[in-house]
């Protein structure tokens, strides 16, 4: 059934959920502080409506009639008739709260009070109403046409079908909703804290420079952009407040612990693609892409597999069969022999002394993500120069892209994405959303390959924790500590995705 939607604040948010809202048959009353505003916004979107009837995707007639359902109110009065009210104004509490109480004076008793804050809670927003009961979170992502999830939020006081009906009403437009709890980060930004966390604490050991680790997560682990280039697009003065807001609201959990590397950059003003300058360079708003350090063309000579992880040591044997590198057959390696070891949830270090080999020719390979993407190599810090060149010149020699990488428990791509599986673990432990919520909203919200709670039922929910271990193992750091819901998982043999 068609309703009559208020949306006060008609900045990025407030235009794109009019555009939604209206394209779906209901009608939509736009307001905002500052004068013109409103039309202003009114314009945009049946422009956006206009480009659609010219692309196709809409009849002209549909395109009309959907801006004819858009109007302007002077002030809040206008907002009596509502069913819906949704709020898109500045992220400051007491101006949102301010605002409610104001609309609560306005709407009929029966009208839904709905805010779309990213980061405040809505059990506080919704504290300053007399009747909080009919106020929940409704956040949407930019561009909200293209991003086709929002997030209902029920604070703690709000009607179960008030939920309900903000979801119903969104399906109608086309978007998925989930059900998120009113926590810090709600779902989607609680779940995408260990995409960038996780990147900095490489960069921070000097596992790999930005560029590498950001070729190895999008080639290998298959991200659309790499962290840092997200960052870049962000930009850290809009990141890095965000990361300390997250890690302060959550008391100081160390799995959002910001990186000391992001107040150094902020005052270097090294904030990203809107300075021209981050963790790339930008020409005329062009990334400039550092180029690749060269492999020297050695010749790969004879190579020696570790069957310490037989099926992970199967795996790069069949690969390196298949590129034509000569592979040792013997019980141990010849003198000349490159090592190769395989591990997983130890670095190439502990591959090494665990089985006693000499440290100077190990290279370890990462086979949990497809070779036949980027590949990564790691050296021990005895590696000679020589060996990891033979070693990359042995897995590139079928053409694939090699990135050599330092000693790193997890490599990049295992760290990182372990890590996002151990974050969303311990959203599901929390409550927060429903395995199948985390998993939808995480790749609509967030473009990620998979959901990660799949994800790490694909890896294997046992391998997910032998990477944390063994990262706790190496440096005592809680971050990485097992979320209860993935070790009990692991440990009975279930999928991450079991409720
Ligand atoms: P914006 O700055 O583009 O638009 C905000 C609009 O609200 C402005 O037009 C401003 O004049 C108006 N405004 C400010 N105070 C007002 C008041 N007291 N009464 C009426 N109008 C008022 O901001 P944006 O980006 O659209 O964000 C709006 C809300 O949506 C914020 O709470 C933000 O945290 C949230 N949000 C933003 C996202 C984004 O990517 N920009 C994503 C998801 C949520």
């Amino acid at each position: 059934m068609a309703l009559t939607i208020g949306i006060v604040g008609t900045g990025t948010m407030g235009r794109g959920i009019a555009q939604i809202f209206a394209a779906s048959g209901n009608s939509v009353i736009l307001h905002d502080a500052r004068t013109g505003a409103a039309s202003e916004a009114k314009e945009f979107v049946d422009g956006m409506f206009s480009r659609a009837a010219e692309k196709g995707r809409m009849t002209s007639a549909e395109a009309e009639a959907a801006a004819g359902r858009i109007s302007t109110a002077r002030n809040l009065a206008d907002f009596s008739g509502c069913d819906l009210v949704i709020e898109a104004i500045v992220e400051n509490l007491k101006v949102k709260q301010d605002l409610f109480s104001a609309l609560e004076e306005i709407v009929r008793a029966d009208a839904i009070l709905a805010t779309n804050t990213s980061s405040l809670s809505v059990t506080e927003i919704a504290a300053s109403c007399s009747n909080p009961e009919r106020v929940a979170g409704y956040h949407f992502f930019n561009p909200v046409p293209l991003m086709k999830v929002v997030e209902v939020i029920p604070g703690a006081r709000t009607a179960p079908e008030v939920a309900e009906r903000l979801g119903a009403l969104a399906r109608e437009a086309g978007h998925m909703a989930v059900t998120a709890t009113d926590s810090p980060g709600f779902l989607v930004n609680h779940a995408g804290r260990g995409f960038v966390t996780e990147a900095l604490q490489l960069l921070r050991e000097q596992v790999a420079a930005p560029a590498e680790i950001d070729r190895i997560l999008r080639e290998a682990a298959g991200f659309r952009m790499g962290p840092f280039e997200l960052l870049d697009l962000t930009g850290l003065d809009v990141s890095g407040p965000v990361m300390q807001q997250v890690y302060s609201q959550f008391y100081h959990e160390p799995r959002f612990r910001p990186s000391p590397l992001i107040d150094q950059r902020l005052a270097a003003g090294l904030l990203g693609r809107k300075t021209g300058e981050g963790f790339y360079s930008y020409s005329g708003g062009t990334k400039v892409e550092p180029e690749e350090r060269g492999h020297a063309a050695v010749d790969a000579g004879s190579v020696w597999i570790s069957n310490a992880r037989p099926e992970r040591a199967a795996v790069l044997h069949e690969a390196l069969i298949a590129a034509g590198v000569s592979v040792e057959s013997g019980a141990e390696p010849s003198p000349e022999a490159v090592i190769l070891v395989t591990p997983v949830g130890a670095d190439a270090t502990a591959a090494a002394t665990a089985e006693g080999l000499d440290a100077s020719r190990v290279v370890a390979v990462d086979t949990l993500f497809p070779l036949s993407g980027r590949r990564t190599l790691m050296t021990t810090p005895a590696t000679g120069k020589a060996i990891a060149e033979r070693a990359a010149a042995a897995l590139s020699a079928d053409g694939n892209k090699v990135t050599v990488i330092a000693d790193s428990t997890g490599f990049v791509a295992q760290r990182v994405v372990a890590t996002i599986v151990n974050i969303a673990c311990d959203i599901a432990q929390a409550g927060i959303a429903t395995p199948g919520d985390i998993d939808l909203a995480v790749t609509l919200g967030l473009g990620y390959p998979k959901g990660p709670l799949a994800w790490g039922d694909e890896i294997g929910p046992d391998v997910v924790l032998e990477i944390l271990d063994g990262i706790y193992a190496l440096g005592g750091d809680p971050r990485y500590r097992p979320s209860p819901w993935l070790r009990r998982r692991a440990d009975l043999h279930m999928s991450l995705c079991a409720g």
